[in-house]
């Protein structure tokens, strides 16, 4: 007990009893995120907590040591689910997000094999081919809003890989449904596209249907039309199967047909809960990186010289090798997702034990924050970490608990192999056939967009040349 409070006293503590100036933070932390963090950081160091009156005490950490503490834990030491309550509203309460024990474990072992292996390299024309096709409308002198672009392909992917897409449209998903629900899943997180309509997300008692022209109410009505959309997919499919027509092996079969330990199948709730967090979890996230990727390469020409030429030799098949081993490539992918990680922090982790970090004692029921924008930023991992500089990946290798885009532990995205890939693929694919350049050759200031961090809505590109 006396180690305990010995050391207690050595770790920095934000302590407030006002409930004003947590609110005044909350803002803060919504509309400046990325600022928020960094002064936090600067002032407290990379492990640090914050203890408020009528709240859970919270351990904020950038520390590599502590992460791997955290990441390497025995699962039942955390829970998740309850932190992430507050997406319940989007994702349902059967979402993955908000699963843990046994259950979080089996669900992501039945969800992962999709997204790896063979069933990845076989989505790799795919993504190709999506990337032509929504490309192929650019013209030559006019701009377009690359997260726009960008998301029509992620989601064109990720719809793929749930419903299993093919051109003899054999699925049980017509053009018609996979269309409006495109569509509708855009507008949808279009809600929540600016710091202020995110503020919806962070603060419940915005949540009031006013009617179909207020925000909240017009969130509420395309949700439910998803839903019904889904429904009626997840039934269509269910036929399907059964009558011994469909033996595909993407993600809704795959739901369809598994079983938990009692020997029952998902209801369609369940589905539609899991559906719905691959389709957002999916597709946003890779959107907003390759926004990025598009930025970097184009406001640093160095950067995309030597880009292309990589890439023109692996086309030409000097190199005789896969995309993944093109090492400029992958560096400044990196690179992409280490200066304004998308996420720029892991879910909480909620501990359910007494557990010790980096040596120092905590009660069950505290939260911990791992703050991967704050990781990424450290200047004795990352010298000069504002500078886009993917050489930094060509230099050294980094260990899982100092580079973290993907999180990591029992929770680690298990999108991250697709994403990688959608990034190369379609980074490769425009570059190939289009010369672009910025609209606004200046820097750029990541923006609130929802859970996650992102370049500015308006960000726009013009099409120099097709090549
Ligand atoms: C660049 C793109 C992406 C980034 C930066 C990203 C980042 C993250 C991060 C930081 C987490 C939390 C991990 C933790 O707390 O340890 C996460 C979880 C998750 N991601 Fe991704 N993600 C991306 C793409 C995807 C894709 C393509 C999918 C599609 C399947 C996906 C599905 C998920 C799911 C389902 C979880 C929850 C895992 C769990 O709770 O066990 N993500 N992602």
């Amino acid at each position: 007990m006396s180690v305990k409070i010995e050391l207690m006293k050595t770790i920095p503590t934000i302590e407030s009893t006002s409930s004003w100036l947590r609110a005044i933070r909350q803002i803060n932390a919504l509309f400046r995120p990325l600022e928020f963090t960094e002064k936090r950081s600067q002032k407290y160091g990379d492990f640090y907590q914050i203890v408020f009156k009528d709240a859970p005490p919270t351990l904020i950490t950038s520390n590599p040591q502590a992460i791997e503490d955290i990441f390497t834990a025995s699962p039942d030491k955390f829970v998740v689910g309850k932190g992430n309550q507050g997406l319940s509203f989007l994702v349902g309460d059967n979402s993955l997000l908000l699963l843990d024990g046994k259950k979080h474990k089996s669900r992501r072992r039945l969800l992962m094999p999709p997204f790896h292996g063979e069933s990845l390299q076989k989505c790799n024309q795919r993504i190709v081919d999506i990337t032509n096709q929504v490309c192929s409308r650019l013209e030559i002198n006019q701009s377009f809003n690359v997260r726009s672009l960008m998301q029509e392909i992620t989601m064109g992917v990720i719809l793929s890989v749930i419903f299993g897409i093919n051109s003899e449209n054999r699925c049980g998903c017509e053009p018609s449904s996979r269309n409006r629900l495109q569509e509708l899943l855009t507008n949808l997180l279009e809600t929540f596209n600016n710091p202020l309509n995110s503020s919806l997300i962070f603060f419940p008692i915005l949540q009031k249907d006013w009617g179909k022209f207020s925000p909240w109410g017009n969130f509420l009505r395309l949700k439910q039309e998803i839903k019904n959309l889904i429904y009626s997919e997840i039934d269509k499919r269910r036929d399907l199967i059964a009558s011994g027509e469909f033996e595909g092996k993407d993600i809704l079969t795959l739901l369809l047909l598994a079983k938990d330990e009692k020997g029952e199948k998902m209801t369609n709730e369940e589905l539609h809960d899991e559906l719905i967090t691959l389709l957002f979890a999916g597709h946003e996230t890779t959107a907003s990186a390759l926004a990025w990727v598009f930025y970097w390469v184009h406001y640093l020409p160095e950067i995309q010289e030597k880009l292309r030429f990589e890439l023109n030799i692996w086309r030409e098949g000097l190199g005789n090798c896969n995309i993944n081993q093109l090492t400029y490539l992958n560096a400044v992918i990196s690179e992409t997702l280490r200066i304004y990680p998308i996420a720029a922090g892991a879910f909480p982790r909620i501990m359910t034990k007494s557990m010790s970090v980096m040596g120092y004692d905590f009660d069950p029921n505290t939260w911990v924050i791992i703050s991967i924008y704050a990781l990424h930023h450290r200047e004795d991992l990352y010298p000069d970490s504002k500078k886009f500089d993917p050489q930094r990946f060509l230099e050294r290798t980094y260990s899982n608990y100092e580079y973290i885009p993907f999180g990591g532990g029992n929770r680690r995205c298990i999108g991250s192999a697709l994403a990688l890939i959608e990034m190369k693929l379609v980074t490769a694919t425009i570059l190939a056939n289009f010369e672009l350049k910025l609209v606004k050759h200046r820097p750029m200031t990541p923006v609130r967009r929802g859970l996650t961090v992102a370049p500015p809505a308006a960000f726009k590109m013009i099409v120099k040349n097709r090549s």
